[in-house]
């Protein structure tokens, strides 16, 4: 994880008595895109879990959920492409004309703001061949497909087809970006990729996404759209985007083992863990003030697990974001972002040494991760055990992902 993790569990309760809300309706439009069949294989991988069975006497879910193509693909369909999504920071789309992409599994994307300061978000996906559309992030006033020269406008509206005298049977209204369901809450872009129905309002996004614990955040300063944001790095990982995910729950098992430096700046006994619906938060106090690390820690740290794969890390003056994208079974993508309390921007020592800390920790992090992903390919290695008084927070991300993927 980012910073550290949590030891003493105070009000873990089971996952299965949290189920996450029911599913929106899915368009055929875009089922007929997204939803890959998917084998029996990865039926079978979902099944050898057991969500009933009690944390202490559990085993961990099979190491084909971890190496499994078709897995995935299940992955992507059920969990992926349903549901809220973290896409980006709303730092990314601030002005008017600002644009960024994307790509989860086979989706490509486009969020956008238009001249009105409207957000948008499209598949980037020309009308015509295919073509994706824009390309990185930047402004524009317009998207002109870079193949055959369609233009877009960023609400989505074809507004230029070249070269289509004699064509028949075609109304520029049917061709344009397809959408997709936007929203932001905080600093967060957050998107629905199976629904486009676009039409959401932003209080009810936070009881959707984060459920009860949705409070509880903004009362952690997690909301605050006040601190700049500072940097982003992104770190492809050899391993499965769950390695990750499992790396940051393990309740700060691993701190005192992986990262030296950072267990010295934290109280690793006040760890707590706290599980809400899609949601888990584990806290930890940071070590008294003669350590050096004070700085960057502050006194207390919260770490919140938003399922399927982001962590919102608030910490001193810091508040740092890890979203996990996967990439194939085997490969994921972390993409960390960075905001600062707007007083310490200009301490540029500060910064740098907490960067440098920070790379530190994702540095050991990935190469545990790798380390892991190689163990879970070894045919040594086929089901695991949870450590009871501190992996409760993975025991409940398996769990949620079994009712998802066996829904
Ligand atoms: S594919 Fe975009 S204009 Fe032809
Ligand atoms: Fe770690």
């Amino acid at each position: 994880m980012a910073m550290a993790q949590s030891l003493a569990p105070s009000t873990y309760s089971a996952a299965r008595a949290a189920r996450p809300k029911a599913r929106r309706a899915v368009p055929s439009r875009i089922v007929a895109r997204t939803g890959a069949a998917t084998g029996e294989s990865a039926r079978r991988l979902v099944a050898a879990f057991d969500p009933a069975i009690p944390l202490a006497s559990a085993v961990t879910p099979p190491s084909g959920w971890y190496t499994d193509p078709e897995f995935l693909q299940l992955e992507l369909d059920r969990v992926f492409l349903r549901g809220w999504q973290a896409v980006g920071h709303v730092g990314q789309v601030k002005n008017p004309n600002d644009f960024f992409t994307g790509r989860l599994g086979n989706v490509e994307f486009v969020i956008c703001r238009d001249a009105n300061g409207e957000l948008h978000a499209f598949h980037n996906v020309c009308r015509h061949h295919a073509s994706l559309l824009a390309c990185g992030s930047g402004q524009k006033t317009c998207f002109q497909c870079p193949y055959h020269g369609w233009t877009y406008g960023l609400d989505g509206i074809l507004l230029k087809a070249t070269r289509i005298s004699g064509i028949k049977n075609f109304n520029k209204n049917d061709f344009g970006l397809i959408p997709i369901t936007v929203a932001t809450w905080g600093p967060f872009v957050l998107a629905i990729f199976d629904d486009s129905s676009q039409n959401t309002v932003n209080d009810v996004v936070g009881d959707e996404w984060l459920g009860s614990a949705s409070d509880l955040l903004s009362r952690s300063g997690i909301d605050t759209t006040s601190l700049p944001h500072i940097c982003r790095r992104e770190y492809i990982i050899e391993c499965n985007w769950k390695v990750f995910c499992d790396n940051y729950l393990d309740g700060g098992y691993h701190v005192p083992y992986a990262h030296g430096a950072l267990a010295s700046g934290l109280q690793l006994q006040s760890y707590e863990t706290s599980t809400y619906e899609r949601v888990s938060i584990q806290r930890c106090e940071s070590a008294p003030a003669e350590q050096e690390d004070i700085d960057r820690l502050g006194t207390k740290a919260t770490y919140a697990f938003v399922y399927p794969n982001f962590m919102i890390n608030r910490y001193g003056p810091w508040m740092d974001t890890n979203l996990a994208v996967p990439l194939d079974a085997t490969r994921c993508k972390v993409v960390f972002d960075y905001f600062l309390d707007e007083s310490l921007l200009e301490d540029h020592n500060f910064v740098d040494r907490s960067l440098k800390d920070s790379e530190q920790v994702q540095m050991e992090d990935i190469a545990l991760c790798e380390g892991v992903q190689r163990g879970l390919e070894s045919p040594a290695y086929s089901v695991g055990r949870y450590a009871p008084s501190v992996e409760m927070a993975m025991h409940h991300f398996h769990c949620l992902l079994h009712d998802n993927l066996s829904g």
